[in-house]
């Protein structure tokens, strides 16, 4: 402490000192701690120096406010040692004041005067509580040893500090510190809890080499002065008359420095706030000022600040994450579900998606960042890496990913881009991470849908039998199967080769087909383990009605090229068995079913995002499918229910290749073709050839289902406009209402440019006329919005 003015005559001062209450405080006077609450209080009554219960069985020896129901404490002596019932304040005959605590059996705080002398003790009405020497000369006063508050009339000098309090409630030594350098700085600083030294400074005035004093004046002025007196920095200047106005300069557990007023009587209409009020406060953000590479700022790990519409902030726990202490809201955040698995064989992935935060960041802990890169592409690189907690995608397509635990986070609106909180969904609540896999079949129907285009065309019945025969006929090369099925998992292409099963080794494997996953026309599915050494992996095994006996050699060499046919957006053939009539198919398990189900079937909309995703994955498979295989394969039943997901949520297609073998010279018939307009493209009706834009009809339908989470056709719809999706879409494009097909779904509202442009892509898509729908590479650059998608016709335009 330095030089601090000591000599103060208190008997110039309007409050001197009495005897009794109010009055000088005589040698031997003593307070104890206990239910008679005794206090010496100022002369006006203001301030009282006495014992407040702040917990049950401690004790503060404290200076608050006495007139207020507040009774707010502005000092005390014990802040970190609180002391138990009974324990005393005692002004002993030789001039020593000591706190004891007797259960403690020892002295817990003493004041330490200057010099010897001390005759009385005073509590004054600026509430400086001081020990005097006969002359009346202050030896001590607790003014010079602030705890977070100053009053009118302190004077805060070089190398003295303020050390916010641990919380509303805990009065103990917190987060934050202000502190008048020696330097002349004036710093507000963030403290290690519980050592207490200082980490990272978040406020400075500036005045390295000037600042002398601080002073907080009666007119309610607050500024630093130079040694000169000249003042240098006004901290608030928004004056409240110390005669009208308690006040007080905290340093709140929160971190912010605030001058609070509090008005003495009730104003002319006889209203009296009944709180404290601030008058100015500073950092003027403090969510944007605590930036430290150690600690978690301003709310502690994993936490988010937020300023609130009061201006103070707030510490928010993204979702999935509470407080770490429910009673501190500063202790920052805990996750509150079973981290992500970094066992590869666990297949994890599964049981995590993303919460979306827009305007929020952790602008710290990150290890690995990416750019430009699609938000798609972040999430799913976060979500196959194990050691991300948070993706954070910047409007500059910057992928950012951060792990545990994140330090520093904000929301706020200067923050341009969002964050993607990895959280367990909440259908998997067990601590320990859950197989999968083990649920009843009952629930998974139609795990992998099989030929489903059979249901309502039989022309690709016979085709489909045909060629699954021929797979069977056709003999590869054995080899392992793959042993990890991983979304990330990119195998270059063509170079799988599939390998034969034992009819008994897949007996064995599906626990004599027992567990039935789907079933279709032509097929029953069964869920299947195969040991590969260590590692189990789940497979499917399509098991056919029967077998049809017929082959030809074209058919082989064109069911051999679908099987060399490679991507991570169609589910991959890992086998086959072909042992007399037991003819089996084996394929890559999909843990998440059919995209029907998890559109149709979900009771709420599936995440915006996640639609997006598996938009992008369904149009790639396509456009692998249909311009990068040697051959080309057209689908001929795009629909949800033959687009499945794997653990996590990939789209892939399923059936690829099954009906390929039609070729335009073929004969139709459109018996069993539904009716109304589905996913079948309108030429199947026409003499017209089939080619690849069939597809892209089907997927036109997929992605406004996609879009819009509904089926394109539903009867029951209230409104007549809406039964078919397909139209209801371009009435809404055209009569610039796109926002009523996005219904109420937030996100992709947040989303609806993008939205838009789907939208327009999709109509495109279905255009009746083929050669006005775009090839699927360029439905890919549309949706990327890399090329710019003109303004659909109408997609009933075209007659024949
Ligand atoms: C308090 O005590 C001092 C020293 O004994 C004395 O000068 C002063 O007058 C006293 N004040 C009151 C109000 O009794
Ligand atoms: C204070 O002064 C009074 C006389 O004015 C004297 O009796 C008393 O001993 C003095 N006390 C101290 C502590 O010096
Ligand atoms: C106040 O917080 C500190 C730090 O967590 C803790 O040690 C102390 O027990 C708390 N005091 C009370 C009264 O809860
Ligand atoms: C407090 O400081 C302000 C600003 O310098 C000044 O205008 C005012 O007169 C001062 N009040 C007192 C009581 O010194």
């Amino acid at each position: 402490m330095a030089a601090v003015i000591i000599l103060l005559p208190i008997s110039a001062t309007a409050q001197s000192p009495r005897g009794g209450g109010g009055g000088n405080i005589t040698l031997g006077s003593s307070l104890v701690a206990d239910s008679s609450n005794s206090t010496w209080k100022s002369p006006s009554g203001e301030f009282a120096f006495g014992f407040r219960q702040v917990s049950p069985g401690g004790y503060l020896l404290a200076i608050w406010f006495d007139e207020m129901p507040e009774r707010t404490i502005i000092w005390s002596a014990n802040r970190n040692n609180l002391v138990q019932q009974g324990s005393t304040i005692q002004l002993f005959s030789d001039g020593r004041f000591e706190l004891n605590d007797p259960t403690a059996g020892r002295r817990i705080w003493a004041a330490s005067p200057a010099t010897s002398g001390v005759a009385y003790a005073a509590m004054l009405d600026s509430g400086d509580f001081v020990l005097a020497a006969n002359s009346s000369a202050v030896m001590w006063r607790s003014f010079d040893e602030p705890t977070d508050t100053l009053l009118p009339s302190q004077i805060f000098n070089q190398d003295s500090n303020l050390i916010a309090a641990f919380s509303d409630t805990n009065h103990s030594s917190g987060r934050f510190q202000l502190e008048l350098q020696t330097d002349g700085n004036l710093v507000l600083y963030t403290r290690n809890f519980p050592m207490g030294d200082i980490i990272s400074a978040y406020w400075s005035s500036q005045t390295p080499g000037d600042g002398f004093q601080l002073i907080f004046n009666q007119s309610g002025y607050i500024y630093l002065t130079a040694r000169n007196g000249t003042m240098l920095n006004t901290l608030s200047s928004n004056g409240a008359s110390a005669s009208l106005f308690h006040q007080r300069l905290t340093l709140d557990y929160d971190g912010v420095l605030r001058h609070y007023v509090y008005p003495k009587s009730a104003n002319s209409t006889g209203t009296r706030p009944m709180a404290w009020s601030v008058n100015e406060f500073l950092p003027s953000n403090l969510c944007l000022s605590i930036r430290q590479d150690r600690g978690g700022g301003a709310c502690g790990f994993n936490s988010l600040c937020s300023l609130g519409t009061d201006q103070r902030p707030k510490c928010i726990c993204p979702t999935g994450y509470s407080l770490l202490d429910p009673n501190d809201r500063l202790s920052g955040c805990k996750q509150d579900f079973v981290s992500q698995s970094c066992n590869q064989e666990s297949n994890d992935t599964d049981h995590y998606s993303f919460s979306d935060m827009p305007r929020v960041n952790w602008p710290l802990s990150d290890y690995a960042s990416f750019g430009p890169v699609s938000e798609d592409w972040c999430r799913q690189d976060c979500l196959n890496d194990c050691f991300c907690s948070v993706a954070i995608y910047g409007s500059n397509g910057v992928c950012w990913k951060k792990r545990s635990p994140l330090s520093n986070g904000v929301i706020d609106p200067s923050v341009g881009g969002k964050a993607l909180v990895k959280i367990r969904k909440n259908d998997t609540t067990t601590t320990t991470a859950e197989n999968p896999f083990e649920r009843k079949s009952s629930n998974r129907s139609a795990l992998i849908v099989t030929g489903s285009v059979l249901l309502g065309s039989s022309v690709f019945l016979n085709l489909l039998l045909l060629s699954s025969v021929l797979f069977f006929v056709f003999r590869f090369k054995g080899r392992k199967s793959k042993t990890a099925i991983r979304a990330h998992n990119t195998v270059p292409p063509g170079v799988v080769s599939i390998r034969s099963f034992g009819f008994d080794e897949l007996k064995e494997a599906t626990n004599g087909f027992n567990e039935e996953i789907g079933s279709g026309a032509w097929s029953t599915v069964y869920k299947g383990t195969l040991k590969e050494g260590e590692n189990v992996i789940f497979v499917a095994v399509k098991k056919p009605h029967k077998i049809a006996e017929e082959a030809d050699q074209e058919f082989k060499t064109e069911v051999s090229s679908i099987s060399r046919t490679n991507h991570k957006n169609l589910v991959q053939l890992l086998g086959y068995c072909d042992e007399g009539q037991n003819r089996l198919l084996v394929y890559e398990y999909m843990p998440n079913g059919s995209l029907a189900e998890f559109l149709f079937e979900n009771p709420s909309p599936p995440n915006w995002y996640r639609r997006v995703q598996i938009a992008f994955a369904t149009a790639r498979g396509l456009c692998y499918l249909h311009e990068e295989c040697t051959m080309q394969i057209i689908h001929c039943d795009i629909k949800p229910q033959n687009v499945l997901l794997d653990g996590s949520h990939v789209a892939k297609i399923s059936d690829f290749g099954l009906a390929k073998l039609l070729r335009a010279d073929q004969t139709r018939t459109n018996t069993g073709i539904r009716g109304t307009r589905g996913y079948v493209a309108p030429e199947w009706f026409r003499n017209m050839p089939i080619t690849a834009k069939v597809d892209v009809y089907s997927y036109g339908i997929l992605l406004l289902e996609l879009l819009c989470c509904r089926r394109n056709f539903l009867p029951d719809v209230e409104d007549e406009n809406e039964v078919v999706l397909a139209d209801w879409a371009y009435d809404c494009y055209r009569g610039g209402a796109i926002r009523s097909l996005v219904a109420d779904d937030e996100v992709a509202v947040d989303d609806l440019k993008r939205f838009e442009r789907f939208v327009m892509v999709a109509i495109w898509c279905v255009q009746e006329d083929p050669a006005l729908r775009p090839h699927m590479k360029r439905v890919m650059h549309m949706l990327e919005g890399s090329v710019q998608v003109p303004a659909p016709p109408d997609p009933t335009s075209f007659v024949t």
